[in-house]
């Protein structure tokens, strides 16, 4: 199997990783002794040296309010917030900058189709179908939305091979369908969804599809014309770019019909004491300040990303997998969830070991420097349907390397030595 390292040729150009890690300060630290070995990047990834300056720099050369001022940091301000929209926007091939809203997350996106399209849209008797494989994010909202508008919440099956039941499809999308929501890639299993077939079937219902592509668009070439995504939604912090900002993209019809979710400046034309009229796209969206200096960080994030192409991105962390898949599948008493082929997962590996409880193993890992995440994912049903409470998850991105992963199966090792005797 070839290996992904300093100087491995991926395709297209060279992609150093050792290059990229310098770019990383917090990747010098060390952990109770130990170098810091990061695999905990499906919860939220590390940022480049020129992230943290983007923010930086902004407060201290830039800082003032958007769309307000004639003067000119006001001018300069609004300039990079829209910049940074418009990169965003190319990165994941929306058609037009307007229909890049800025929201704070993954889940405010998810809630504002929710609390906006579908309360519009999804009537007494309508079903609404999500998969067996949803994050909380893109569950809870869609069942108080169920329960609210008195429809029904259907899933999608996965079966234990980790991958979607699609021979159900045609019974579960139906004509009473307004709107599926499904993830891109599991945060648990995962698994790569046929996000363009459940599209297909969603648009040939008349239904709209909602993507979840939280932990897609960090991870590979995501372009939401070719899936014919009708909204799709991801977090910047999962991608190198700060906490407190995420992206919904909609098709420019819908989002103009829908109506807004908050209510403020920014967001109106107009203002009466009777009424209000709602501003234009994308800032019917986007009531009130937002949050400037993470937009325009996200951007360089984006920026970043755009410069190490995003197919050597995906074929680095498939190397990462299928190493990591062979050297944890040697270990005696390892369960790993999610598709057997490398070739159908992202970089994502759920386990569980028939002797160490995950939370002990998370903590006796971190003792040796290596963070990995245990517990249900934020995805209860999933994990439950796999006859466990928690799981280990370890998740990789553009500065892991095969090291790592040497180190996190002699970690296990080590832990095991001290918890089977
Ligand atoms: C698939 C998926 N959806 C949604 C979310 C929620 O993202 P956020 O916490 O940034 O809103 C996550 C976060 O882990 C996720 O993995």
């Amino acid at each position: 199997m070839s290996i992904t390292g300093p100087g491995t040729k991926l395709s297209g150009r060279e992609f150093d990783v050792a290059t990229v890690r310098a770019d990383f300060p917090i990747l010098s630290r060390k952990i109770n002794d130990h170098p810091l070995v990061y695999l905990d990047n499906a919860a939220t990834t590390q940022k480049p040296r020129q992230v943290i300056d983007a923010i930086s720099n902004y407060y201290e050369q830039t800082n003032s309010n958007v769309h307000r001022g004639v003067h000119t940091l006001s001018i300069e301000a609004t300039d990079a917030y829209e910049v940074a929209r418009a990169k965003v926007a190319k990165f994941i091939n929306a058609p037009r900058p307007e229909t890049v809203i800025w929201t704070r997350n993954t889940s405010e996106s998810l809630n504002l189709v929710a609390a906006t399209w579908a309360d519009k849209n999804v009537g007494e008797g309508d079903n609404i179908v999500i998969t067996a494989m949803e994050h909380h994010s893109n569950i809870v909202p869609w069942q108080q939305l169920a329960a609210r508008k008195h429809a029904e919440l259907r899933y999608l099956a996965a079966g234990k091979d980790g991958l979607l039941d699609m021979a159900n499809i045609e019974s579960t999308i139906d004509s009473r369908t307004k709107i599926v929501s499904a993830t891109h890639i599991s945060n648990v299993l995962g698994t790569v969804n046929p996000v363009a077939e459940l599209a297909n079937r969603a648009h040939e219902v008349g239904a709209v599809i909602l993507i979840d592509a939280a932990q897609s668009v960090p991870h590979m070439a995501v372009d939401v014309q070719a899936i014919d995504a009708d909204f799709l939604c991801f977090s910047a912090h999962k991608m190198l770019g700060p906490t407190g900002i995420g992206v919904l993209y909609g098709k420019y019809d819908l989002l103009d019909e829908m109506p807004p979710f908050m209510f403020g400046g920014d967001m109106i034309l107009e203002v009466t004491y009777e009424d209000a009229k709602w501003n234009e796209l994308p800032y019917k969206f986007e009531a009130g300040t937002p949050n400037i200096a993470d937009a325009i960080a996200t951007g360089v994030a984006v920026d970043y990303l755009t410069d190490l192409e995003m197919d050597n991105v995906w074929e680095h962390e498939q190397q990462l997998t299928a190493y990591a898949l062979d050297r944890l599948t040697a270990l005696n008493g390892i369960t790993i969830f999610g598709p057997e082929d490398p070739a159908l997962r992202g970089g994502v590996i759920s386990f569980v070991h028939d002797k160490i409880h995950p939370h002990d193993l998370g903590t006796a890992l971190d003792q040796q420097g290596i963070a990995i995440r245990t517990g249900h994912h934020c995805a209860m049903p999933l994990i439950r349907s796999y006859d466990v409470v928690a799981a280990a998850r370890a998740s990789f991105y553009v500065y892991n390397t095969k090291t790592e992963i040497d180190a996190l199966v002699s970690g296990i090792n080590d832990t095991e030595r001290y918890f089977v005797r």
